[in-house]
């Protein structure tokens, strides 16, 4: 398993160019099962759970060619030969679950283990379940498995009022209703940029949608879709670490392609931290206004909201920071499991249930510590490079499934940091 190697070396200067979001893709992929025509993604990041879908996804009968390095990737899938995606695929990556809502589309049954992933609390699927049963679909949950029937007619337009706000959820029924019999409502809907590009590569492929971006998703059924070209849309996660990594050390840096409306209430606590953020012809500019950062406040909420998927990373910042901060896990539970690595780097974190307390100290001490879950990794390389002497983070086969060539992104600012293979 391999490892990374940090040295705290000072500030970062330079430019980093940010990829297509790995949660768009995965939604987007499973979106070809929805047609017998071709699909098309640009900007596609090379990351190892794209392969994970491209392998699920072939499982099924769907021809995925990964063209340009990895950055256009080619699906067509003229005919669904497979049902059933099984569990040795879908226990690595929670999304496979987005193969669930297409297959019914199209064909009326699929077969989907129930899904594995990131270790951050329970994660359960029965909002994606709920909203297939809506639509007339038939549920059996046995040996591990959901067993999905739609009726002789296929699914039928409904309208689908989600308790919470769950991206994956919206995701799943948004792709089935495009082909539903009728019209289908989904209120309480995610808001996520992921959401509007899947929407918006829908709409290319000739679904009738409206309402993306908003909490109410209005969607026509129509009898086929068709073929699309379609570029992946920024990743905000990827964007939101990189912005942190001058926030850390210091310096300049420029992500290139990066935009302010992805990352807005990320943005607006970076300002209170006393972090500049400057829109370029590029994309967006961070350096630190003063000498320390200050302590902020933060809560995790769905879009526009603070994401979860920066939460350990911005802790990594107010390890830092001058006086107290609170953060507020409120989308999973059990999503702290960063902290106690933090502490081993010397960082004064106290965890009570969903709610982080971090005192800042001047320095972090450079530790071996080791990665639990993707974001957790990444935020460990962050203090790394703000630490004093050397990190070695372990285990970051977590950190591989959505950031790519990240030694060499930070290498071309300045940070010290190499892979460890073995
Ligand atoms: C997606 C992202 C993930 C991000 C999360 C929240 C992908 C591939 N992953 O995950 O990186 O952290 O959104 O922004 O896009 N829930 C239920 N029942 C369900 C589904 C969800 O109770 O059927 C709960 C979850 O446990 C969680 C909350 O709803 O507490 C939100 O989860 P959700 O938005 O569905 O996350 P994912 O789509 O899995």
């Amino acid at each position: 398993m391999d490892s990374i190697l940090v040295r705290g070396n000072g500030e970062l200067r330079g430019q980093i160019p940010i990829a297509g979001a790995k949660n768009a893709c995965l939604t987007l992929m499973p979106a070809t099962l929805l047609s017998d025509e071709p699909l098309t993604l640009t900007n596609a990041p090379r990351l190892s759970d794209i392969r994970t879908m491209t392998q699920l996804l072939q499982s099924l009968g769907a021809e995925v060619a990964s063209l340009q390095g990895g950055q256009v990737l080619a699906l067509s899938s003229h005919a669904i030969s497979n049902h059933t995606a099984d569990y040795d695929i879908v226990r690595k990556m929670r999304a496979s679950i987005l193969v669930l809502g297409p297959m019914l589309a199209r064909d009326g049954h699929a077969v989907v283990s129930l899904p594995g992933g990131c270790a951050i609390g329970a994660r359960p699927v029965d909002l994606h379940l709920k909203a297939l049963e809506a639509m007339g679909a038939e549920l059996d949950l046995r040996d591990g498995y959901i067993h999905a029937k739609a009726p002789s007619g296929g699914l039928r337009g409904a309208r689908i009022v989600f308790p919470i706000v769950s991206v994956g959820a919206t995701e799943n029924a948004l792709m089935a209703a495009t082909l539903a019999k009728g019209t289908t409502v989904l209120e309480n809907a995610a808001r996520e940029p992921e959401i509007v590009d899947l929407a918006r590569c829908l709409r290319r492929m000739g679904a009738q949608i409206e309402g993306e971006g908003t909490s109410i998703l209005t969607i026509e059924g129509v009898d086929r879709l068709g073929g699309a070209t379609h570029p992946v849309v920024t990743d905000r996660i990827e964007l939101g670490t990189y912005m942190l990594a001058p926030a850390i050390c210091g310096g300049e840096v420029e992500l290139l392609g990066g935009r302010i409306e992805l990352v807005g209430a990320f943005c607006e606590k970076l300002d209170a931290a006393g972090i500049s953020v400057s829109e370029t012809e590029r994309g967006l500019k961070v350096s630190r206004r003063n000498g320390r950062v200050t302590a902020v406040d933060v809560t995790t909420e769905p879009f526009p909201g603070f994401p979860t998927d920066l939460q350990a990373q911005m802790m990594a910042l107010l390890c830092t920071a001058e006086g107290t901060s609170v953060l507020e896990e409120k989308i999973f539970e059990n999503r702290f499991m960063h902290a106690p690595e933090l502490i081993r780097m010397g960082a004064r974190i106290d965890v009570h249930g969903g709610t982080a307390t971090v005192t800042g100290v001047d320095r972090l001490r450079g530790a071996p510590v080791m990665a639990t879950d993707l974001r957790a990794s990444v935020s460990l390389i962050l203090a790394g490079l703000a630490a004093e002497g050397e990190t070695v983070v372990s285990r970051v086969y977590h950190l591989d499934r959505g950031y790519e060539r990240v030694e060499e992104k930070l290498r071309a600012c300045g940070a010290q940091i190499e892979r460890i293979s073995g």
